[in-house]
């Protein structure tokens, strides 16, 4: 028996209502907003994933499907769809045609990490990124968006945590402070953190070891040796946040694990699904552009990890979606009808009716428990003296009540189907 690797998972039919309910809710916030989908290969040149993301991160370092294909280009499965969707802005000149592009997404991400409960191998994320401008209306709108979709889904354990990553260049001043406070506490530091204090030192932050984490309790934080300029637009962002009811707090510590961040960066958290808590993590990242392209491109945006959510959900009890209905399914009374029945099934579903019939000559009464077994509203005698008649019997499932009507009044029956 071959099974699906670990880390992959098969949607099942019985669970396909769920995520279709999700993926239009996410398509109709998406539109109202005005963001327009956008789609890219599922497979790149490795190299932007390691320029976008950084060599450094653990993305880049540690989790990518990469391969040489039989060309022998380095290949990668798209681990996330931010460096995506600039590669497509800037290989299209989209920010040529208007200043501002706004997109959105849903679709599947590969990273190789230990799959448990709400981590997985190929996992399905929403997003969306509005490239081309700086003001910092855009990036709460991302935020705002986000959590509206998750409140929308009837999800209320939400903690939205924000951060400023500022710039670059008081980025850099900030790192020096942080390594000089490490300097003599770097041998209680864990070996991974070690490793941190030369490619990525803002990392430590994100650390789960408890002897890491209380050194980095008393370290000095970045959002308080922000440049002036940096801390206006947060200030800004808070406010247009408080203006749209969002409720956030402010956590100096959110430093995040893609390294084309500056300025704004949030997460929102659950509190209800264990340990993969981040159902949604995104920011502004000004800088993407020139790192993979050939010019300055200022961009925010956000990803949610959808198996997550749902995982969310289930526990809260939330997007619980209506069991599936059949509008009609038309029970044959004759064996010797098997074709004729067939046809007048068509005829309906070819006039938008959702009919069903049984396709393997089972007896009049497993027929019947069949129509109620997938919930149909109506069902269709098929066949018996009604049928010499020209005639058929529908019957309402709930009430009970039958009604006979000519065959070929196929608009009466619909209205009496739809009714
Ligand atoms: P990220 O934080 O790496 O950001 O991923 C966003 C969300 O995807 C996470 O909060 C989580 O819900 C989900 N996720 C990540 N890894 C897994 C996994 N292995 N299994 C299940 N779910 C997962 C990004 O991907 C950025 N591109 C977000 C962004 C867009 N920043 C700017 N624009």
């Amino acid at each position: 028996m071959i099974k699906t690797i670990a880390g992959t998972k098969d949607t099942l039919p019985f669970e396909i209502s769920k995520w279709q309910y999700f993926e239009n809710f996410v398509e109709e916030v998406m539109s109202r907003f005005n963001y327009k989908e956008i789609r890219t290969p599922v497979f790149e040149e490795t190299s932007l994933f390691a320029r976008g993301i950084g060599e450094s991160t653990d993305i880049v370092s540690k989790e990518m499907y990469t391969f040489l294909d039989r060309s022998q280009t380095s290949i990668t499965l798209r681990p996330e769809m931010t460096a995506s969707v600039m590669r497509s802005v800037l290989e299209h000149s989209l920010d040529k045609q208007q200043q501002l592009n706004k997109l959105y997404y849903i679709s599947s991400m590969f990273r190789q990490e230990r799959p448990q409960a709400g981590r997985l191998r190929q996992f399905n994320q929403f997003g969306a990124e509005a490239i081309g401008l700086e003001d910092p209306l855009l990036d709460a709108e991302m935020i705002i968006i986000a959590y509206d979709i998750l409140k929308g889904l009837g999800l209320n354990s939400l903690e939205v945590k924000i951060n400023s990553l500022g710039v670059p260049s008081s980025r850099e001043n900030y790192k020096k402070l942080l390594r000089m406070y490490l300097d003599d506490k770097k041998g209680g530091l864990s070996e991974e953190s070690k490793k941190r204090l030369d490619s990525n030192i803002l990392r430590i932050f994100d650390s789960k070891i408890e002897s890491d984490q209380k050194i980095m309790e008393n370290a000095p934080l970045l959002l308080e040796h922000l440049d002036d300029g940096s801390l206006e637009k947060f200030e800004t962002v808070k406010s247009y946040l408080l203006k749209a009811g969002v409720p956030f707090e402010i956590d100096p510590r959110l430093v995040r694990g893609l390294d084309y961040y500056t300025h704004t960066t949030f997460e929102i958290i659950s509190r209800n699904v264990g340990s993969q808590s981040a159902l949604c993590g995104g920011g502004r990242y000004d800088l993407l552009a020139s790192e993979i392209g050939d010019r300055l491109i200022p961009a925010v945006g956000f990803a949610a990890g959808m198996e997550r959510i749902l995982l969310a959900c289930e526990n809260e009890n939330c997007l619980v979606i209506p069991e599936d209905e059949v509008g009609v399914y038309i029970v044959r009374l004759n064996n010797d009808l098997y074709n004729e029945t067939y046809n007048f099934a068509l005829q309906l579903r070819r006039n938008s009716v959702k009919a069903e019939l049984d396709y393997s000559r089972k007896s009049v009464k497993a027929q019947m428990r069949e129509a109620n077994k997938i919930n149909a509203r109506k069902t269709i005698l098929f066949g018996g003296d009604e049928y010499t008649n020209n005639e058929i019997v529908i019957k309402d499932m709930k009430s009970g009540v039958q009604e006979k009507i000519g065959l070929s009044d196929i608009e009466k029956i619909i209205s009496i189907i739809e009714d």
